[in-house]
């Protein structure tokens, strides 16, 4: 722990005592309770991973876990172990699998004893560009957001005291190297990448006039935006909503996300390994994904301005579903 000596403007300091009172360089004191924007950031390349074509060359990392390839390397190895689970029988990478970009195919999770979720495992890449976590975005950082599936009933069931005792490691030490691990899942240098870098024979005819529908007629990047595909915001589609049987008499919501049905947007690099979609998995293919938006999504009180019914040509639709197989590129993990 790295301590600096400062003259804090969050204490009046009493006549008589030190002006200069020594807190932990990673803490300094603040009046504001700590949130989300007392996480400092540091904004470098980082030495110790590759960054594939498409992504940001500078990746945000907290001041006080910067990368290594040691914490990377820990981090790879506590993903895989089951002994973070009450009964041994899963690890993160159980609903988290590389050949899926680190989703699990499933609709809902299988944690420990065979207990379910009921939310689908998300994709774990480019992570380390993300601002906050969970699709309801309950989580303010990486380090914060590793800790939870080790304590969650449903998925690995453990007191962080039990899983360090376990592991013979402090709780820090698991947080950091976890989420240093997850920073090191990196997905680009996809065909998407290589045409808008110049090289015109990456997608082919279909994939290009996706792209447009993707970028025009289709209003995708409203919210689907920049490398990694997603603004980090949360909006209402209507995946949640459930119409009431009864024609126009309301309806309610199956899950209510960050409050009134709103989600997270999800990204869409590697898409075409990731089904089924949606924070439930309620849709099966990328065609019943480009459907539910031509319709509009699904109308309720609270949906977002966006999406409108589209009404998208056959074609069209063909292409926006080839176009997002494109997003499809290579996978790298671990140390370089
Ligand atoms: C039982 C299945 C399961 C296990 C085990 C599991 N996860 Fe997850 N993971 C999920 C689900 C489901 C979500 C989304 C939950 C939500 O949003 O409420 C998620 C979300 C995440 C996210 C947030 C991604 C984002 O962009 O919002 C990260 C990061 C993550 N998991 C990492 C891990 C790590 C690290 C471990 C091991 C310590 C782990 N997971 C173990 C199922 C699992
Ligand atoms: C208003 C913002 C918004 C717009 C516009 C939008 N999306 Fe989404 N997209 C989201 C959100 C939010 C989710 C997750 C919704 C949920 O699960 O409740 C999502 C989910 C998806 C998924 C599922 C990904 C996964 O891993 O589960 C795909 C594929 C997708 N969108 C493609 C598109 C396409 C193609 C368009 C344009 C036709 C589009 N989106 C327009 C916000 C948006």
């Amino acid at each position: 722990m790295s301590l600096r000596s400062v003259a804090v403007i969050a204490l009046v300091i009493p006549l008589g005592l030190d002006l200069y009172i020594t807190v932990s360089a990673d803490n300094p004191l603040t009046a504001a309770p700590l949130s989300a924007a007392t996480i400092e950031l540091e904004q470098r390349p980082s030495n110790a991973l590759v960054i594939p074509l498409g992504l940001d060359l500078y990746m945000p990392v907290p001041a006080d876990n910067p990368l290594t390839a040691e914490k990377i390397d820990l981090g790879q190895r506590l993903f895989n172990d089951r002994r973070l689970s009450r009964d041994g029988s899963i690890s993160c990478q159980s609903c988290h699998e590389p050949a899926r970009a680190f989703s699990d195919g499933r609709a809902a999770p299988v944690g420990v004893f065979g207990r379910t979720g009921n939310r689908n495992s998300p994709a774990l890449i480019n992570r380390g560009y993300g601002r906050t976590f969970f699709w309801d975005g309950r989580s303010p950082s990486l380090e914060d957001q590793v800790l939870k599936p080790i304590q969650d009933p449903r998925e690995m069931d453990l007191t962080l005291d039990q899983a360090a005792a376990r592991v013979g490691l402090d709780a820090v030490t698991i947080s950091r190297a976890l989420a240093s691990y997850v920073r090191s899942i990196l997905s680009g240098d996809s065909p998407y990448d290589r045409f808008v870098n110049g090289d015109r024979s990456a997608l082919s005819a279909d994939e290009q006039r996706g792209l447009q529908v993707f970028r025009g007629k289709g209003d995708c990047e409203v919210c689907h935006a920049g490398p990694t595909f997603s603004d980090e915001e949360l909006h209402n589609t209507g995946i949640a909503w459930r119409p009431s049987t009864r024609s126009g008499q309301g309806g309610a919501l199956a899950d209510r996300g960050a409050g009134q049905g709103n989600f997270k947007t999800p990204t869409l690099r590697e898409v075409a390994r990731t089904a089924p979609y949606m924070h439930d998995g309620s849709l099966q293919t990328l065609e019943g994904v480009v459907d539910f938006y031509d319709r509009g999504g699904r109308p309720n009180p609270n949906i977002d301005p966006e999406p409108h019914p589209l009404r998208l040509s056959v074609e069209e639709k063909q292409a926006l579903v080839a176009f997002l197989k494109s997003l499809s590129g290579t996978i790298r993990e671990g140390r370089p």
